[in-house]
């Protein structure tokens, strides 16, 4: 037993009661308790211990942890580790009353693809309807430029680092990205801010430097960062350690996009809702330089994305295409994907293979609807 324990040493206790009050039969009990207690004691720094992370330090040494499953507990500190703690520690738990019993090193090595998303996309630029211009943005910065770099040599122009895509949901960005992807014959790599920030705490920065390494390692790579906003939006308070955390993350990410060679085969692309609330030093010059917007559909892109959705669907002679188009007035290609399918369930339900106009006007109604009440539904349509 280290210098932790809470109990006596009982050589000591006896030394106290020298002469005291104590028979030695007290005494010789109260030796076998403390005996017992730093036995229990022992064993609660037995394995296994839980795992989990510190989100805050308190002054009175009570802290926030958060286990492996989610669960956030205040929890105690074992004597002598009150002062070694900080947000994004690792730390190991008794299991009965989940007192810290130890720091954990930082993560030397850990498997980075189990935190990510990568794929081959298959999804290509004919699935995508409307968009012409942002498709000849995306070759021209993103494909041109791995699959040609000789060519801007020989010009001698450096094409942008990255691009950012934005405008509203559902309006096809992530579509665009995996597009490209799949052009360039490219690995494809998805993050999603938000996750990496509430998943990962403590590991954001750690894990951006991973998940940039690997790119390397899989090239050619896309690497694309949804909701880029919640790593990078402007703030001004830094005062709780996860507004700290996420400043880590997002300093890492700049060092990462700032290392970045614009000929080499990994690129870029960023994604948000957000660009209001978007820190200004993601789109400075060298970082991602390109905006590139992603708007609503116009009357010709929502007939394309119509059709490219129901393309597999047998529409009866009754079906109007372009006065379904002119009901999808301001609605996402995300919106428009959702009418075709509902049609296609209101065919089901009547018993019917083949899809008549009624079930386009349900389908449209009922995506207006979903629309006014909340978007939960287009999450579950993604
Ligand atoms: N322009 C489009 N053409 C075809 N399908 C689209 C288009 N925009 C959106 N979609 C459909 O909506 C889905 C969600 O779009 P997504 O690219 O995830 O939107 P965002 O990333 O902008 O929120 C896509 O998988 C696709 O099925
Ligand atoms: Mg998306």
């Amino acid at each position: 037993m280290d210098n932790n324990v809470y109990i006596p040493d009982p050589s000591t206790y006896q030394k106290s009661n020298v002469g005291g009050v104590g028979s030695d039969e007290e005494v010789k009990q109260l030796k076998s308790t403390v005996l017992r207690m730093q036995a229990e004691l022992k064993r609660f720094e037995n394995k296994p211990l839980l795992v989990g992370e510190v989100i805050s330090v308190f002054e009175n040494n009570e802290i926030m942890v958060k286990l492996k499953n989610g669960n956030v507990f205040c929890v105690g500190v074992k004597k002598g580790l009150e002062d070694k703690l900080d947000a994004g520690d690792e730390i190991l738990l008794e299991q009965k009353n989940l007192t810290v019993i130890r720091k954990l090193g930082k993560i030397k090595n850990y498997d980075v693809e189990k935190f990510v998303i990568m794929e081959k996309p298959t999804v290509s630029w004919k699935d995508i309807g409307g968009l012409e211009k942002q498709i000849l943005e995306l070759k021209e910065v993103i494909e041109m430029p791995l699959k040609n770099p000789e060519k801007f040599r020989k010009i001698g122009i450096v094409p942008p680092n990255g691009v950012l895509l934005h405008g509203p949901p559902g309006t096809g960005k992530t579509i665009l990205a995996k597009a490209v992807a799949n052009s360039t014959d490219a690995t494809f790599i998805e993050i999603v801010g938000s996750e990496l920030v509430q998943k990962f705490i403590g590991q954001g920065a750690k894990l951006v430097k991973s998940i940039f390494q690997m790119a390397k390692e899989k090239a050619p790579t896309i690497i694309f960062i949804d909701e880029i906003d919640s790593i990078a939006a402007t703030r001004v308070e830094m005062g709780t350690s996860g507004e700290r955390e996420v400043q880590r993350t997002f300093m890492q990410l700049l060092a990462e996009i700032d290392g970045f060679d614009p000929l080499g085969d990994v690129k870029i692309i960023g994604a948000t809702n957000r660009l209001d609330i978007l820190d200004a030093a993601v789109i400075r010059p060298g970082r991602l330089d390109r905006l590139v917007e992603v708007d609503l559909p116009g009357k010709g892109g929502a007939e394309q994305i119509l059709k490219i959705h129901t393309k597999n669907m047998k529409l009866e002679k009754d079906v109007n295409i372009s006065k379904i188009v002119s009901a999808l007035d301001e609605m996402s290609g995300a919106e428009i994907r959702a009418v075709a399918v509902e049609a296609g369930y209101f065919a089901m339900r009547a018993g019917r293979v083949t899809i008549k106009m009624k079930d386009f006007e349900m389908a449209v109604s009922k995506v207006r609807d979903e629309e006014e009440g909340d978007a939960e539904y287009l999450h579950y349509i993604n």
